[in-house]
């Protein structure tokens, strides 16, 4: 289980703030679990988790086979809840370097449609010249722009580089199972897909086929993922503050309302980063809404420390941390002694960089609660696909008891159309003239 501990918070809550929180807790997790709550509609991510393998995760692990075979580049098209899990599991899991080295047999995995950036789809183009790829195209409505935009690109260079017959064969598409423009695309296309299921909403996908083809491709078992996620829903079922998830959803709220509207997540090191934004966008688009919500900053140690650590030291006070924290790996890197000493470095000689990122992470830890900055901890354990399985299911039940208890819908994002009906009318998208 994942170790949550709030005892760097006690400055600002205390024990009674928590009891009076229970009942609340209880209520919202009840209305998850019996589907009582807003949006009730959108529950299938608590079953997604399974113990044996599916049809659909046998034909993950196929078609993910074939595209390592065939392909010396995978290129991902989604944006929002279709992009960033698998891209979180594999940066974190791989490092964000994962695709140095790789070609056919192991590919090379980009991700694009998660942008309108003129400049990143040349860098793709140049960098698919030459190469095998397939792509794989995720949308639950089907209708989203980015990713619609890059769809059309994307067929087109497959389309000229293999013919249309083996075009449709590297072409894969993972969305709604009947509804949708992508749908029906992939049905008069003939493009191998895989499931969206309704009643799962986008940020709360990555344990379909919308994390696991991609996250396969990379080499990463989807067994392996849904066995933590698995034991994870078995785990966090406990209807108690023992279960780590009730005991972050209660003291994140408690510290919104003490005027705390602000949380940073800190991971250590840039492998984290992308679980980072995968968290922002789960908990942004689940509790912002209503005038109400944390506003979710994901941010690196020790870099950011040299960056916006100012800011959390000794600006205003109406922010919280959560540390993140996983078991060191294996392989050890030990600091080399210098005769000369003229970086003064020497009293780390024989000392792993682990010791010093630990030193650094108990060093921030104070440095924060002695400034008045109340600071979550979260102990992973070790770091692998298990972990990174129970992680999704963690925050996306905490997420869910988060929303509940600030009294919103955790499913739905009404505000997300805002953007989008002012630039189809500015486009000048038939329907949209006013
Ligand atoms: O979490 C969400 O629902 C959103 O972030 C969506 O995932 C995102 O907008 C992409 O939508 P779609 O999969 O329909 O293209």
């Amino acid at each position: 289980m994942i170790k949550v501990d709030i005892s760097n918070v006690w400055g600002q809550l205390a024990l009674p703030d928590l009891l009076a929180i229970e009942k609340d807790v209880f209520d919202a997790h009840m209305m998850l679990t019996d589907g009582t709550g807003a949006g009730s509609d959108y529950l299938g991510w608590l079953d997604l988790p399974v113990k044996e393998e599916t049809e659909e995760i046998r034909r993950i692990r196929f078609a993910a086979e074939r595209i390592r075979k065939n392909s010396d580049v995978f290129v991902v098209i989604g944006i929002g809840g279709s992009y960033l899990g698998p891209r979180a599991a594999i940066e974190l899991l791989q490092g964000t370097n994962h695709n140095i080295g790789k070609g056919k047999g192991n590919p090379q995995i980009y991700f694009a449609g998660n942008s309108l950036s003129t400049r990143s789809w040349n860098e793709l183009t140049r960098l698919l010249e030459g190469k095998d790829f397939s792509i794989v195209i995720i949308s639950k409505s089907g209708t989203t722009t980015e990713p619609a935009i890059a769809t059309r690109a994307l067929r087109w260079l497959l389309e000229r580089k293999y013919g249309t017959e083996e075009a449709r064969k590297r072409t894969y598409a993972i969305t709604d199972p009947t509804s949708g423009a992508l749908r029906q695309m992939a049905t008069e296309e003939g493009w191998e897909t895989f499931l969206i299921p309704p009643n799962v909403g986008g940020r709360y996908s990555v344990l379909t086929a919308v994390g696991l083809l991609p996250m396969a491709v990379a080499g990463i078992d989807p067994m392996e993922v849904m066995a933590g996620a698995y034991a994870a829903k078995e785990a966090y079922d406990i209807r108690s503050f023992e279960n780590p998830a009730w005991l972050y959803a209660a003291a994140r709220n408690l510290l919104y309302r003490k005027g705390k509207a602000i949380e940073v997540l800190e991971g250590f090191g840039p492998s984290f980063k992308m679980m980072g934004l995968w968290w922002q966008q789960l908990f942004g688009e689940s509790e912002g809404k209503d005038g109400k919500g944390i506003f979710p900053v994901p941010a690196e140690f020790t870099t950011d420390l040299h960056s916006f650590g100012q800011m959390i030291q000794q600006g205003q006070r109406n922010l919280f941390e959560t540390m993140v924290r996983f078991d060191p790996p294996a392989q050890k890197l030990t600091i080399g002694g210098d005769y000369k000493n003229l970086d003064n470095l020497n009293y780390l000689e024989g000392k792993t960089l682990d010791y010093v990122d630990e030193q650094a992470y108990l060093g921030t830890l104070q440095a924060h609660v002695d400034g008045d900055v109340p600071v979550i901890t979260m102990d992973m354990g070790p770091l692998d696909a298990a972990k990174v399985g129970e992680m999704f299911y963690f925050f996306e039940l905490a997420c869910g008891l988060s929303a509940y208890l600030l009294g919103v819908n955790p499913f739905d994002q009404p505000g997300v159309e805002f953007y989008k009906r002012n630039m189809f009318r500015l486009l000048g998208k038939p329907g949209y003239e006013k």
